[in-house]
């Protein structure tokens, strides 16, 4: 960085080093950037691998997102949410408005008997009612608990059933495509196999849908007019905000439990940080809400900061793949979030859907999700940025709560291909297995080595695993499951998962969802899931399945594909695409009877074996050997 001249590069570096060194001081200052009902008594408590950050604060996140504007600001009238969907509709709130609707709904939760601590789940499209129902949940101190519209019943279920949860908000349908897609129906199949369910909050659209039956247990809610004030129930800094589910190695979907005070803190000052927004923007993160980067970044963060934010109900490239530059210009947008795995979709067409658009009103791009490719970055820069707007390459995780590894805009020259360097009180470090910083250019372990207030509670209802997961390989610090790399400059590089979950189109998607679902079909004996890469949507599942002996004869029968495709599309929800299966006779396992994943991916790539025998520890040389020469000749 020697010939370059970033003026506040030097005094950045100085103050970041002043951060982390002085962590509760730093975190002390950086709180106020929220209202509280009372201040905390101690910035951090620490119980093992348990952090508790604001102990003593109280607050409550809807007031944070919508009282403070109205009371304090001359926020009232100014436009929380501009909205669009695919047919058309579009709706410009108010914070104002917001705030009724928010009242309003949450009178309807309280009757219902909804108070602090339950969980609601929320399966919505992204649009202002989901918005307004996870804001309604958290006025009331409830804990919401969003699932993505994209999936099916089981994931639904599963959600339910480790959550508790009680109550449900939903809507008749979304639209994807020009297809209207039904969402009550998932709903009304929980009511009938899960009896636990109180109610659920029906949002009727009036268009394009017909409620036939409604069970007892439906209230119907048409609009959110009226004039009702609940009062925000004062939380606890530590209090749960939300669970939202996510993908581990193993097992089901884990709950990441975040708490109120601070990962409100943490989500409003990175979005600050990392993209500099401020009264004027138009900001544009293209997240759904079923995802954590919709949760802080569509929702809590641009809310507490009062700035105005875009969001659209649709796809993408529909009706055609100029949807989204339309948009920008329309709405004039000036700080525009997304995945590389939109850009590597779009980039597949002619510039000229982008070229015909005027997107001057830009002033930032940003990247989450999964490795931005140097080629992508270049691109994005030069066509949707005009060479002229920064590109935040944002690294974090559902469990980070926001940001950790970012550029800090405008200060820290960028280089295309890294997330930069840590944020502000964040120690981030590539390490070798026993804990070593690695030299640089050297692949690692991506670990961070102190608290920060984003950071998740726990698992809901797993302590144990919570500490198996994050903090048993490393001790005492938190261990992210990337690998990646640290340059010369100190500047991360994030070079996928090191473990076995999968990541199509940025969304993290577990082996053991997938080959359960697999299961479900009942011709398949055992299922084998792996992530290959893709072009454009960085990874997509290559299933391996053996067939029950009474249905060998389907080994020929080309439906056996399209029928396990099909039960995978019903049970985990269209999202999980699996591209190719292979039918073998056995999978190569471990002694312990582990399956050899990463046997089967090497296999897929035409690695060399040399590469494999090292990576499966249980296994004996020749084991693993014998398994990959039988596969490769299964395959041919
Ligand atoms: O592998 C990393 C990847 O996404 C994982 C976290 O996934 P999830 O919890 O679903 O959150 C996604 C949105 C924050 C990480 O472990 N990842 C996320 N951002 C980046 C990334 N990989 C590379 N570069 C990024 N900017």
């Amino acid at each position: 960085m020697k010939n370059l001249y970033y003026p506040y590069l030097n005094k950045y570096l100085k103050f970041y080093e002043w951060s982390v060194n002085n962590l509760e001081e730093f975190w002390n200052l950086q709180a106020n950037i929220i209202p509280w009902f009372k201040k905390w008594d101690r910035v951090l408590e620490s119980d093992g691998n348990f952090y508790k950050w604001f102990v003593g604060g109280l607050l409550n996140a809807s007031y944070v997102c919508l009282d403070q504007h109205i009371f304090n600001n001359f926020n009232k009238d100014k436009v929380a949410y501009y909205y669009e969907n695919e047919i058309g509709e579009t709706k410009s709130v108010s914070y104002y408005d917001l705030y009724i609707m928010v009242n309003n709904l949450a009178k309807v939760l309280s009757d219902l008997g909804v108070s602090k601590g339950d969980v609601v789940l929320i399966y919505m499209p992204l649009n202002i009612e989901a918005i307004v129902s996870m804001l309604a949940v958290a006025r009331l101190g409830a804990i919401h608990s969003v699932v993505f519209s994209g999936f099916s019943t089981k994931a639904i279920l599963d959600r339910i059933i480790d959550s508790k949860a009680k109550y449900i908000i939903t809507t008749t349908h979304t639209y994807r495509k020009g297809k209207v897609v039904d969402l009550k129906s998932n709903i009304d199949f929980i009511i009938s196999e899960y009896k636990d369910i109180k109610n659920v909050l029906l949002f009727d659209r009036k268009k394009d849908y017909e409620i036939k039956e409604l069970d007892p247990k439906y209230v119907v809610i048409k609009d959110l007019n009226g004039y009702n004030y609940i009062n925000p129930v004062i939380v606890e800094s530590t209090d749960p905000l939300f669970v939202l589910y996510t993908s581990g190695t193993t097992g089901k979907p884990k709950g990441i439990l975040h708490s109120t005070g601070g990962y409100l803190v943490y989500v409003a000052n990175t979005l600050k940080w990392a993209f500099n927004v401020g009264y004027d923007s138009v900001w544009w993160c293209t997240a759904d809400i079923g995802w954590i980067t919709g949760h802080s970044y569509v929702v809590y963060a641009p809310l507490a900061l009062g700035i105005t934010s875009f969001i659209y109900e649709g796809a993408p490239d529909y009706p055609d793949p100029s949807k989204w530059w339309a948009l920008i210009e329309k709405y004039k947008i000036t700080e525009f979030y997304t995945s590389p795995t939109a850009l590597r979709m779009f980039m597949k067409y002619p510039l000229d859907y982008i070229k015909k658009h005027d997107l001057s009103s830009l002033r930032v791009l940003g990247s989450v999700g999964e490795p931005i490719n140097p080629e992508v970055w270049v691109w994005y820069f030069e066509n949707i940025g005009n060479k002229l707007c920064p590109i935040i390459d944002t690294w974090w995780q559902t469990e980070t709560g926001g940001f950790m590894i970012a550029p800090f805009m405008g200060i820290i020259p960028l280089k295309p291909g890294f997330a930069s360097l840590p944020l502000p009180g964040v120690v981030a470090d590539v390490v070798d297995e026993q804990g070593n910083s690695v030299k640089p250019n050297e692949k690692g372990y991506l670990v961070i080595k102190k608290p920060w207030p984003g950071m998740m509670k726990t698992i809901l209802n797993n302590n144990e695993m919570y500490e198996q997961v994050y903090w048993s390989k490393f001790k005492g610090w938190y261990y992210v499951g990337d690998y990646a790399i640290k340059d010369e400059d100190g500047y991360i590089q994030l070079l996928g998962r090191a473990d076995e979950v999968i990541k199509i189109a940025g969304h993290r998607i577990g082996t053991f969802e997938v080959e359960s679902a697999i299961l479900e079909n009942n011709k398949i004996a055992e299922a084998a899931v792996v992530g290959v890469p893709d072009e454009i949507k960085g990874e997509v599942i290559n299933a391996f399945v053996v067939l029950k002996q009474e249905f060998a004869n389907y080994k020929d029968d080309p439906n056996i594909f399209s029928e396990i495709k099909q039960t995978v599309r019903e049970v985990v929800g269209p999202v999980v695409v699996i591209d190719k299966i292979f039918i073998v006779d056995k999978l190569p396992k471990t002694r312990s009877g582990k399956i050899m994943r990463r046997l089967l991916k090497a296999v897929l790539l035409g690695k060399e074996l040399g590469d494999v025998t090292t990576l499966e520890d249980e296994a004996s040389i020749s084991e693993v050997k014998n398994a990959y020469e039988e596969l490769k000749k299964a395959l041919k």
